[in-house]
């Protein structure tokens, strides 16, 4: 399975957003190669905090983007992201404790985590927030 990568399909038109998004994924795939390479455990928690981390910064910079705008979904997309960021929690809880490892089905979820949220929620608030002169 190759990792994500950034398509042009995934961009919600506001440079900022799109740049985290390409990062985001950048991320992944890193995680994606450290599992692939079979790096230590010590390494790939790292690299798995660091896409938890960067989610939430990026998650965080969405949600002050959409409420400075008045955006109407704003609340809905911040539950959304509560319960995402809630799983990946879960992942890093349990990769830590040692009660599991980052497997294809974990960069699958993740993957998924990534490509559907930008592609089912965030694309929504793009033609809004360009409406609001912010691109
Ligand atoms: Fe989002």
């Amino acid at each position: 399975m190759a990792s994500l990568s950034w398509n042009d399909n995934y961009s919600v038109n506001i440079k900022e957003i799109d740049d985290q998004h390409k990062r985001l994924l950048v991320l992944v795939g890193n995680l994606h190669a450290a599992m692939l390479e079979g790096q230590g455990k010590q390494a790939l928690g790292k690299v798995l905090d660091g896409v938890v981390a960067y989610a939430a910064n990026h998650f965080a910079a969405e949600e002050r983007l959409m409420k400075a705008n008045g955006y109407p979904e704003y609340e809905e997309h911040r539950t959304i992201h509560q319960k995402m960021t809630q799983k990946v929690l879960d992942i890093q809880k349990q990769y830590h404790s040692g009660k599991v490892n980052i497997t294809l089905e974990t960069m699958k979820f993740l993957e998924d985590w990534v490509a559907k949220h930008i592609m089912g929620t965030d694309k929504k608030y793009g033609p809004y927030l360009n409406g609001k002169g912010v691109y």
